[in-house]
């Protein structure tokens, strides 16, 4: 389907199947397991969009700020590295604030294909970035990333630049980012490269703050899931009886939140009940951590060549190059 009433001159490619009773379905499965859990890509409604937005510009959020700091100095070898690129195409791309410091310095690119499961979101993005760059086609797809999804007709021919920042490669478990590397290869085809943000293994502390933020946000974020459920699925939640909880496993490299029952309760979601002990926790999210050359490793096993590898001087955070 395309769908023309939202974003300028843009296309936005509607993938079929994302819709409420899927979200329905996720939740009540989730819920009704032994060990609660809901998968983090619903934390992103246009309310959820919003506070991660607030979540980057946090002190103790250092990914973003770190990541866009590696983006502007290096800009000029990353752009040597890809040149030749026809068409970025960026997995999860929200605000779309990141990928302008990779467009404004790439000569020949023709075509923008921002993927997000936030329609508010992309729409608003891919309008910013029609309006900015009007030489490029931009062809918003609303999809799951985390799903195979179609490129829209019209695709310029030419190499392909995946990109993927943000360390969003985290919120998979290690194998599913392999899987997932392997199916963007699939995606970005011969000669194709990938960009990909990781975030770096460190110390807990600083990893437990950047998860758990003095002001509450996210907090707020990770709430906002049962805001959410109460919103659009007739949920029952009383967001003052559960607390978010972020703690880093030194183990796994992980850093996981849940959401933890504060007191013994029975939650209805629509006409289902599900009951909560005292203390009993929903998994909301894992965020792994690597080293460079674990991740490396995980590439290598999807089939790409590790090309290149930026950090910051501290190592807090990594670009990788693909190829
Ligand atoms: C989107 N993703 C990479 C963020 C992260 O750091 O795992 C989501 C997030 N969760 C809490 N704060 C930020």
């Amino acid at each position: 389907m395309d769908d023309q009433s939202g974003a300028g001159s843009s296309h936005l490619w509607i993938e079929p199947g994302h819709d409420i009773a899927q979200f329905r379905a996720a939740v009540v499965a989730g819920l009704a397991r032994a060990d609660k859990a809901l998968p983090c890509k619903y934390f992103y409604d246009e309310i959820g969009s919003r506070l991660f937005e607030q979540i980057c510009t946090l002190a103790e959020y250092y990914p973003t700020r770190t990541e866009l700091a590696i983006l502007d100095d290096r800009a000029e070898d990353i752009a040597a590295a890809v040149a030749g690129t026809v068409s970025v195409i960026e997995f999860g791309s929200g605000a779309g604030h990141k990928v302008r410091r990779i467009l404004d310095h790439l000569a020949g690119v023709q075509a923008y294909l921002p993927v997000d499961i936030s329609r508010e979101a992309l729409l608003a993005a891919a309008a910013r970035l029609d309006d900015d760059y009007p030489r490029l086609a931009v062809m918003p797809v609303w999809a799951d990333f985390t799903k195979p999804f179609a490129l829209p007709d019209g695709l310029p021919p030419g190499p392909r630049l995946g990109f993927f920042p943000g360390s969003t490669i985290g919120n998979f478990s290690p194998a599913e980012a392999s899987e997932f590397l392997a199916a963007s290869r699939a995606v970005l085809g011969a000669g194709g490269h990938f960009l990909v943000g990781v975030d770096l293994v460190k110390d807990a502390r600083v990893l437990e703050a950047a998860y758990d933020d003095a002001l509450g946000v996210t907090a707020r974020f990770n709430l906002n899931l049962l805001a959410r459920i109460n919103r659009e699925l007739h949920g029952g939640f009383d967001l003052g009886r559960f607390r978010h909880v972020a703690r880093y496993d030194r183990a796994d490299q992980c850093v996981r939140m849940w959401l933890e029952s504060l007191v013994e309760q029975t939650v209805r979601i629509g006409e289902t009940a599900f009951r909560f002990r005292r203390g009993e926790r929903i998994h909301t999210e894992n965020s792994y951590k690597y080293t460079i050359e674990n991740f490396q490793v995980v590439a290598a096993q999807a089939g790409w060549h590790p090309t290149a590898c930026w950090t910051d001087p501290a190592r807090l955070f990594s670009i990788h190059l693909l190829g």
